[in-house]
């Protein structure tokens, strides 16, 4: 399996919600997949108890149902726009990820691979303890799946805009609804080129304070 032998501090600066560089003519193997996944099993998860689930859809019919459900979620019009107003923001930076955003339907029919990962239960209506268990319990493992995809030349983009047909994905992939939840949908592809920039972040001491709020 070929590496690209990045330190962990660029792998962990360089991991970028990767959409219009994602190279869909070249196919991803399973084992790739699973290499990626054992790694990301090792994230810390409430008492061990691994009651994660993972869905890979390598199955182009299946992978083009899903394209046709992240459009519908994404609530494009027939003719393929965005319906108005912008419903990100209106900076440069918003307009960037917008039009990155429909780059990725553009192609996502034709993506080799896209991961589904499950949560036991559903979070609606439960208390905070229980919904920063269940959420705290899956959201590092995926992490951990997308910085070993990095590392492996691949990308893919953390994408919650499907929770919005969370039940019309479930009926196609046969997922039991009331008993597992979506935390989200991950397309897996090889990056075009390996070269990705830090990100702007708000600085450190805009967001920290010692000692209290
Ligand atoms: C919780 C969460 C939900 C997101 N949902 C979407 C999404 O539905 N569609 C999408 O294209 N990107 C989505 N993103 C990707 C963000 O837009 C992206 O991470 C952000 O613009 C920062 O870019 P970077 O990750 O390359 O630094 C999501 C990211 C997170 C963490």
């Amino acid at each position: 399996m070929t590496k690209l032998g990045l330190s962990v501090d660029e792998v962990l600066s360089t991991t970028r919600a990767v959409r219009k560089r994602l190279d869909v003519t070249r196919p991803v193997s399973r084992e790739l997949i699973e290499e990626c996944l054992d790694l990301a099993l090792q994230a810390p998860n409430g008492s061990n108890r691994n009651t994660w689930r993972w869905i890979i859809v390598d199955d182009p019919a299946m992978i083009a149902k899903l394209a046709d459900e992240y459009k519908a979620a994404m609530g494009l019009l027939n003719d393929g726009t965005m319906p108005t107003p912008n419903p990100i923001g209106t900076s440069d930076r918003d307009a960037r990820i917008l039009e990155s955003a429909h780059a990725l339907v553009e192609k996502l029919d034709k993506m080799p691979a896209i991961l589904i990962p499950l949560m036991p239960g559903r979070p609606d209506g439960t208390d905070a303890i229980t919904q920063a268990s269940m959420w705290g319990s899956i959201v590092q493992a995926v992490w951990s799946f997308m910085l070993a995809l990095r590392e492996r030349g691949l990308g893919s983009i953390w994408a919650t805009v499907t929770s919005r047909r969370e039940k019309e994905i479930a009926e196609l992939l046969g997922i039991p609804f009331e008993e597992y939840t979506q935390v989200g949908f991950f397309p897996i592809a090889y990056t075009e080129g390996t070269q990705f920039k830090k990100a702007w972040r708000k600085p450190v001491e805009d967001v920290l304070s010692y000692n209290g709020f």
